[in-house]
């Protein structure tokens, strides 16, 4: 068992959330998608009919964005077998996967008013985790950077773009989404927000291990993942 901070962070499609979740499960740990969170906050701006510049990587500015954002109420479930995002009450797992919030996510995400506010929710549900005896992985793109500096272990996992995009296909044809025809574009196009943003850029942490996913599948990464969390524990 756990009980300290694993830190897993990459771009999307290299199997982030699957391992992270089943390495938690395995190491009877809780676990927190804060991408979920980012994309939560993001429904409640397009609901809310703010219009929002998805092509935008600027830090500051968008106070409308923000402010929706800023008041938006999440409840998060930290419970691997049954990870849950609530929004305002209403159960929004299914919705915040879909390709209009996909689009937006990176533009609100990139501003600082709202990662301050998700930053300072996700350490309050680390500490809460801590406090009860229970260790945290935690899955994003700033834990090991930004959101849980001193994690007891640090994951970096890549992929190749053709790798990743193929993924994503296949998740959302097991969700019983369409297929996107441009999977692989806004794969790297969000890569690039992602890690140009002014503020907590998508970046390896000095002290993350990096794992290349490529060429394993969801236990060859979870073996090592567990391989190298036992190591530390
Ligand atoms: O991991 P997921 O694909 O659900 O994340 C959606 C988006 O949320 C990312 O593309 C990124 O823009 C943002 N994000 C972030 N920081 C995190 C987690 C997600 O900026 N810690």
């Amino acid at each position: 068992t756990l009980r300290g901070v694993v830190a897993v962070d990459g771009p999307s499609g290299t199997g982030k959330s699957t391992t992270a979740r089943g390495l938690a499960v395995r190491l009877g740990a809780r676990y927190l998608d804060t991408g979920a969170m980012y994309r939560a906050v993001t429904l409640a701006v397009l609901r809310a009919g703010v219009p929002v510049d998805v092509a935008a990587t600027v830090s500051d500015g968008h106070d409308d964005v923000a402010a929706v954002a800023l008041g938006a109420r999440l409840e998060v479930s930290t419970d691997p077998a049954e990870p849950r995002v609530r929004l305002d009450g209403e159960d929004v797992g299914a919705e915040i996967r879909g390709s209009e919030v996909t689009a937006a996510v990176s533009a609100v995400s990139a501003l600082t008013a709202v990662r301050r506010h998700l930053v300072d929710e996700q350490r309050r549900i680390v500490r809460a985790a801590l406090d009860d005896g229970t260790g945290i992985v935690v899955e994003g793109r700033d834990i090991g950077t930004v959101v849980v500096p001193d994690a007891d272990l640090k994951i970096f996992l890549t992929a190749s773009e053709l790798v990743r995009a193929g993924r994503r296909d296949a998740e959302n044809t097991a969700a019983g989404r369409e297929t996107r025809p441009d999977t692989r574009a806004d794969i790297a196009r969000r890569d690039r927000l992602d890690s140009s943003r002014a503020a907590s850029p998508l970046r390896p942490a000095d002290d993350a291990v990096e794992v290349d996913t490529s060429t394993l599948d969801i236990d060859g990464v979870l073996a090592r993942l567990q391989d190298l969390a036992e190591d530390r524990g």
